[in-house]
């Protein structure tokens, strides 16, 4: 294989930067010419693809976001338009392509394949980490972090106001990230998309926790259950203690790529690359008791990540 592409698509995440490194350095090591295709799918529309030379991967590894830049293209579900944008990519001679994003970025992958024979492989990129076939997507560990770091903060000031805090978490459908923010940060009430829950239930744990002393109550609350403002409103008259509500938002996107992130993000990145040069297809990379395995790209939109209810079970008992 002469000539590769990457681009990133859907909600940036941290790590992204690092794989796109990654990929890029190992594929020039083996003389593949590599292009950087910008802002997803509609880059490849736009014909916004260029070649990335050693400098643009410099000093990228630790920086968060996506220096490709990204965005969602709905319109990449019309053949019409992947038929014009495959054009960019073979009037450079390019054959593979490594898509770093979500289910729905690889689902647009998996069509050029089927449709123009572009080899693709899908590098599982969201904070969300709602993919099926790996552990960990690139994103959610970082991700993790910038909230337990924010607990903490909320912590001090529930304690000192002996307040009620509900701190409402991303992870669109999934509950990943307030089910493991809320186990690693002790959280003290986690309500998630994956589970049912009782408003009633919530309100007498958190009454019950008052009456043993507690001075603060920290609620995980996923924005898949709903507006945690919502949930206070809900509350509201049925739980003793003055509640505040605090919506984390685009802040959890942000910054550093922690460590794991980061060696996730290269190995995937630089398998991939291994994976393309083999002549494979049609596949995503994913991390499953840390070794990297591979599925058909479909997994991802046809298998449901499911939540590890053991580990829903201890958040629970820890947090009462
Ligand atoms: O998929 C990543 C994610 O951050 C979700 O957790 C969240 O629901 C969504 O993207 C937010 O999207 P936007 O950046 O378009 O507001």
């Amino acid at each position: 294989m002469k000539n590769i592409a990457i681009l990133t698509s859907g909600g940036d995440a941290p790590g992204m930067n690092t794989a796109i490194r990654a990929v890029a350095k190992y594929a020039m090591s083996k003389g593949i010419t590599v292009y950087g295709i910008k802002r997803g799918y509609a880059g490849m529309l736009n014909d916004e693809i260029f070649e990335l030379t050693p400098k643009d991967l410099g000093g990228i590894i630790d920086r968060g976001g996506t220096f490709l830049l990204t965005a969602r293209l709905p319109e990449f579900k019309n053949p019409e338009v992947r038929a014009e944008a495959v054009k960019n990519l073979k009037k450079r001679e390019i054959e593979g392509l490594v898509v770093i994003g979500g289910d729905g970025s690889f689902h647009g992958a998996d069509l050029l394949y089927k449709e123009h024979g572009i080899k693709v492989i899908g590098i599982p990129g969201t904070i969300d980490n709602d993919i099926a076939g790996t552990d960990y997507t690139i994103g959610f560990d970082t991700t993790l972090n910038i909230i337990l770091d924010a607990i903490s903060k909320i912590r001090d000031t529930a304690t000192s106001h002996e307040r009620t805090y509900l701190i409402e978490v991303m992870g669109r459908n999934a509950g990943d990230l307030a089910l493991y923010s809320c186990l690693a940060g002790g959280g003290d009430g986690l309500l998630i998309p994956e589970k049912e829950f009782s408003i009633d239930d919530l309100a007498m744990q958190i009454n019950k926790r008052r009456e043993q002393g507690k001075l603060h109550d920290v609620i995980l609350v996923a924005e898949g259950v709903g507006s945690a403002f919502e949930i206070a409103e809900k509350l509201k008259g049925k739980v003793k203690s003055e509640m505040r509500v605090t919506v984390l938002g685009h802040i959890q996107r942000g910054g550093t790529p922690s460590g794991l992130d980061r060696i996730i993000a290269t190995k995937m990145g630089a398998h991939s690359v291994e994976l393309l040069e083999e002549g494979k297809s049609g596949l995503m990379i994913g991390i499953e008791s840390n070794k990297l395995v591979t599925y058909p790209i479909s997994h991802a939109w046809e298998s449901k990540k499911e939540i590890d209810i053991k580990d829903y079970e201890l958040a629970l008992t820890l947090g009462h």
